[in-house]
């Protein structure tokens, strides 16, 4: 088929050409934040396992006795053979900390909110979402069919006009934030944006994929999430009244229509889930370091555990990046279209394993570059 792979690499090469040419980094993990990557030992700072929850023996154990139990995958969807009694262990745990009458599990965040999205929105309703939103809410509110406009981020005045110039044409609206943005770490004005949806009959739902575990979130009508960050494991739920979870678990198509997720992993998020409301500390923790570097490197105070050091062009980016892992770090660069042109960036993640002194070293160590 030379005319389709003619088209392949044509593509290709102009994303090759524009420094965007995307390659999965392989790295195996040692202590700490420290991981093995091309034969060479780096320090990262770019894993969302904020709580280094994801080895935490205790989850591991728990993992493995579910696996031995349970077996490796479920053999069927949960509406068949797929279900057991983790699920609705986890999906109560989950009820407890978002303070919600019930939950979905999903078998990741972004099918959390492709499912949850779709079965509540349709054809003759309105999404509103903030800019900076997360591509698994665009593709939700396209795929969804209702009409998706965007607000500029985190500004209230253009929803609020938005919403008084469009809101009466649509039988319902919804309004998508997170509760931290995930490439610039800062939180979401979610009571405000409550009030104003409140004003104009709508409703809200917020991604707290990386705010669970780091930081407190307001309590929104819809509350999407994931257990692949600060939860160290593999899922996404969602969280809102029994009526709206009921209508979810009977109409999602991503939830009825796919495998359950592996036992293991569901015992995994749970334990996980379970030490994170039991030691608090862990994510003021990585908070901590996060504002620590943020004032050091003279950037905006950390909001979270994330801090983006805006470079610009994606080639500099990535230069940076590179400059970093010869000095011993792990430090992503981000591109477009993950975030807009002219943005490109390094993405510093701080977790509750690193070290004062591997902070305070790498604070120097970005210092030394005047990259800001
Ligand atoms: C804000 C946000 N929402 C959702 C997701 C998707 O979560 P998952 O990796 O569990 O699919 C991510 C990242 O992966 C994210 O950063």
């Amino acid at each position: 088929m030379p005319a389709l792979d003619d088209m392949a690499e044509s593509r290709l090469e102009a994303l090759d050409k524009q420094g965007l040419w995307r390659m999965p980094i392989t790295t195996s993990p040692l202590e700490g934040m420290w991981v093995e990557r091309g034969g060479r030992k780096l320090l990262s700072f770019s894993s969302n396992d904020y709580l280094g929850l994801s080895r935490q023996p205790d989850v591991l154990a728990a993992a493995q006795i579910a696996l031995h139990l349970y077996g490796a995958g479920a053999g069927a969807s949960r509406y068949v053979t797929g279900e057991n009694p983790l699920y609705a262990e986890l999906e109560q745990q989950l009820c407890g900390m978002k303070q919600t009458e019930a939950t979905c599990v999903f078998s990741s965040g972004y099918m959390a909110t492709l499912g949850g999205v779709c079965a509540l929105m349709g054809k003759g309703d309105l999404i509103l979402a903030d800019k900076l939103c997360h591509a698994c809410m665009v593709d939700a509110a396209q795929l969804s069919g209702a009409k998706f406009i965007r607000f500029a981020h985190n500004d209230m005045q253009h929803l609020e006009q938005l919403l008084t110039k469009h809101r009466e044409q649509y039988q319902h609206c919804l309004i998508l934030s997170e509760t931290v943005f995930s490439m610039d770490g800062d939180c979401a004005p979610l009571e405000a944006i409550s009030e104003l949806a409140k004003a104009h009959d709508a409703w809200v739902l917020s991604d707290d994929a990386h705010g669970l575990g780091v930081v407190e979130s307001y309590p929104v009508d819809i509350q999407i999430g994931t257990l692949s960050k600060a939860a160290g494991s593999l899922g996404g739920y969602v969280c809102a009244s029994r009526a709206v979870i009921d209508l979810i678990k009977n109409t999602a198509r991503n939830a009825i229509y796919t495998t359950a997720l592996p036992p293991a992993t569901l015992a995994a998020s749970l334990a996980a889930l379970r030490i994170m409301v039991a030691q608090s500390d862990l994510g003021a923790k990585a908070l901590g370091y996060a504002q620590q570097f943020s004032h050091a490197v003279g950037l905006a105070d950390a909001q979270s555990a994330i801090v983006p050091l805006i470079i610009g062009e994606a080639e500099a980016a990535l230069q940076a990046s590179q400059t970093l892992a010869e000095a011993g770090y792990l430090v992503s660069a981000i591109r477009p279209p993950t975030v807009p042109q002219g943005t490109a960036r390094l993405r510093f993640t701080f977790s509750a394993l690193h070290t004062e002194e591997e902070v305070d070293a790498l604070i120097t160590e970005v210092r030394r570059h005047g990259w800001h």
